[in-house]
């Protein structure tokens, strides 16, 4: 640890500098609340200080509580000796010097000042629900009444991240200055120019917003019906509703007390550690241990994508989204027309339901250049193929980009499951060849699974890295085998799903067990919706080359029924014309039975429990062999590209982190039941009999 003091109080022409100084973010560690609370103090004790500049140091104000110190057992300061209680206390006003963040118990201190000014670029939010907890510090209780409850239940209950010029609309800022300004000047400047007024505005005496509540005293159930699905299972969105709520009918310092009370059921819950666990993991999945830290990165300013079906569109716009121009090539005018209209009535259908401004759609769609002729695309800095899955097809690809693409532009594969050294290998430069493996709908998924091939350079893999969170995603990097890691781990969960229709489940049955877990939908009704015939033409790829295959016949016969999913009209349900809901279907059930009598399979009944722990036992024990082959860095990767790539719910931590819950003794003597029962399948993977033996979490295991 360094000396430099964490905040640092210095005086410039009768106004007091409160600079907090923490890298990165300015996140408020022990030393930090404290420092704070000194330098009001000195201010308000120093008869040649007139007024208060809180400012930040670096790239950030403040981003809020060190959230590594949560569930730590620390002890939180009484109410009334909180730093934003003496913030607002202070008989000197305070201005908040705001740029970059001021997230969590930083706008908390913010609002705990009298004055609130911040460069046009700032973010302010109130993000605590996302890690399982409420704004613990005065947040509820002053935001409400700065900006008005319903504006407030908005903020808290998303957690977003709003804009300076939207938060100067809601009151929770006096002022925006621009970028190019020197803030703490301006700073200076305002605490001088409201040094004299009196009384001090201080948002904890207010209430004129709080009338709101009064006119409208539904809106809080409102608020809780409408979050019931998304925030099924969960805790910390209701408490954050309540603690508005208390805001509305309790005194201020009655709601704060409310507040706290609200804020300790939640920080040691399971909920809570589990969003640490994955706020930790996103974050350590950007670290790549085997490339160096400073590996120059490619300077990507365009963006081709060779092939215009569902994957190709939205993979041109999730670079559109993200202001890059791309060009999308199809070689038949026909194909790149369909292409095309897919895209536009893609953002149409977000400008219908209002995540999208008309105007903004024109400017995204705009981006985006059909063309029809390989040199086309020959200046793009990174090309990404989305072509059929087959071999010949994406080699004759690679050979035409090596034949036209500028020297030094990435040649990015988007296969799911083809060894990426096939596509390199059809190229005189295979360093440059790697895989980008995004997940659909491409725009809206945000992982990128980044796979090395054998040749692809360092400078290549952290350039493509670093792409995916340019345009908003996930990056996680695997290994090249079949599957890469997150359809290798899920492949078993698949297989297993089928297996239980054999055994006697129905999709409807799995489906409500999942979605009671907390999966957005059941991954039957997941199969409907991304189409049955792609499973089956890779099932029928592995059973020609591997004479072992296990052979899904229910789900086979299903597909060849002509149920290829929502497409068809029928799948794994039956669906109403232009209507997407699932409706169970008498005839799967009949197929099912029919199909089973035929395998001599006896047809039995199953608990959710074990219907849960057969599809996810089986893709912890598939984990732990990606682990120990080396294919995946950290498990906490593989749980990361189970949030982002197959919406596991994250208020469960991912594969792993749930697993490490049950305990991986628990999982292995279960794993070694079912290997007795049903065979090699589940032979449990050596890792995973390591870890049961040394009694080490599954969160521990590293690559092999
Ligand atoms: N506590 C501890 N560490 C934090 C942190 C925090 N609040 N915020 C960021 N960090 C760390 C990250 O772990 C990362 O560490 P690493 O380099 O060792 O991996 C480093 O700071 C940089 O973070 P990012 O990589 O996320 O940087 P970005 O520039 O991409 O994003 C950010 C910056 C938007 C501020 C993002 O870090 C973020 O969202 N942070 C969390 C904000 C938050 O949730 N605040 C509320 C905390 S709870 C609270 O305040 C409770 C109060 O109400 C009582």
């Amino acid at each position: 640890m360094s000396d430099k003091p964490l905040v640092r109080y210095e005086t410039e022409d009768g106004i007091a500098i409160i600079t907090v100084d923490n890298p990165p973010v300015n996140a408020l560690s022990p030393g930090v609340p404290e420092g704070i609370i000194d330098g009001v103090r000195r201010a308000n004790a120093d008869p040649a200080v007139r007024a208060i500049v809180l400012i930040g140091a670096g790239r950030s104000f403040i981003a809020g509580a060190d959230i590594r110190q949560f569930g730590t057992g620390r002890v939180r300061p009484p109410i009334g000796q909180r730093s934003h209680d003496i913030l607002d206390a202070s008989e000197k006003p305070v201005v908040a010097a705001i740029h970059g963040f001021a997230l969590g118990g930083g706008l908390e201190n913010a609002m705990g000042c009298n004055y609130r000014i911040a460069a046009r670029s700032a973010k302010v939010g109130l993000p605590e629900v996302l890690i399982g907890i409420l704004p613990g510090g005065g947040g509820t209780q002053r935001l409400p009444r700065v900006a008005g409850p319903k504006r407030a239940l908005e903020m808290i209950v998303s957690g977003r991240h709003v804009p300076a010029p939207e938060a100067l609309g809601y009151g929770i800022l006096d002022k925006v200055v621009e970028d190019s300004a020197d803030l703490r000047a301006e700073a200076v400047a305002f605490a001088k120019s409201v040094a004299d007024k009196r009384p001090l505005p201080r948002i904890s005496e207010r209430s004129d917003k709080l009338q709101e509540a009064k006119d409208e005293p539904g809106m809080f159930d409102a608020m809780r019906k409408s979050i019931a699905r998304r925030a099924r299972n969960q805790k910390a969105p209701y408490n954050c509703i309540a603690a508005v709520e208390a805001a509305c009918t309790l005194p201020f310092q009655e709601g704060l007390a409310r507040e706290q009370a609200l804020f300790q059921e939640l920080e040691n819950a399971d909920e809570a550690r589990a969003l640490r666990y994955a706020f930790f993991a996103e974050r350590e999945v950007a670290k790549l241990p085997d490339i160096p830290a400073d590996t120059p990165i490619k300077d990507i300013k365009t963006a081709a994508v060779v092939g215009a079906g569902t994957m190709g569109g939205g993979i041109a716009m999730s670079f559109a989204d993200f202001g890059f121009p791309v060009r999308v090539l199809e070689v038949t005018q026909e194909a790149l027309d369909r292409g095309m209209q897919r895209i536009r009535s893609n953002y149409e259908t977000s400008v219908k339901r209002g995540s999208l401004a008309a105007d903004e759609m024109e400017r995204r769609f705009a981006r985006i250049q059909p063309v029809t002729s390989y040199d086309d695309i020959a200046d793009a800095d990174v090309v990404i193929e989305v072509v059929f899955e087959e071999i010949p097809v994406k080699q004759e690809v690679f050979g035409k980009l090596d034949a036209v693409m500028k020297p030094g532009a990435l040649l990015l594969t988007n296969t799911s499951a083809i060894d990426i050294d096939k596509m390199a290998n059809a190229t005189k430069r295979p360093q440059d060849v790697a895989g980008s493996h995004f997940f659909s709908p491409a725009n809206v998924m945000k992982l990128l699974e980044v796979v090395k091939g054998s040749a692809s350079s360092p400078e290549v893999l952290a350039t493509t890295m670093a792409l995916g969170r340019k345009i908003g995603k996930i990056s996680a990097m695997a290994g090249n085998c079949d599957g890469f890691v997150a359809n290798r781990s899920r492949a078993p969960f698949n297989t297993e799903m089928a297996i239980l229709l054999e055994e006697g489940c129905l999709p409807e049955q799995v489906d409500k067990v999942m979605v009671d877990f907390g999966y957005p939908m059941g991954p039957f009704a997941v199969g409907d919706l991304s189409g049955l015939d792609i499973g089956y033409a890779g099932r029928r790829r592995r059973a020609a080359e591997n004479p072992n295959y296990r052979k899904l016949p229910i789900s086979d016969r299903i597909v060849e029924m002509g149920r290829h999913g929502q497409k068809t009209g029928a799948g794994w349900y039956r669906y109403e014309k232009g209507d997407r809901t699932p409706h169970p279907d008498p005839e799967v059930a009949r197929v099912i039975k029919e199909v089973a009598a035929e395998m001599g399979v006896e047809q039995r009944s199953f608990t959710d429990e074990e219907i849960l722990r057969r599809l996810l036992f089986s893709s912890v024990n598939e984990a732990c062999k990606i682990l120990e082959e080396g294919i995946a860095y950290r498990a906490s990767d593989i749980d990361v590209m189970w949030l982002h790539g197959f919406g596991f719910p994250r208020y469960r931590g991912g594969l792993m982190y749930w697993a490490d819950q049950i305990g991986v003794r628990a999982v292995y003597d279960q794993i070694s039941r079912w290997h007795q029962q049903y065979g090699e399948r589940w032979a449990p993977a050596k890792l995973l009999r390591e870890l049961a033996d040394s009694n080490t979490p599954f969160r521990n295991a590293k690559a092999g």
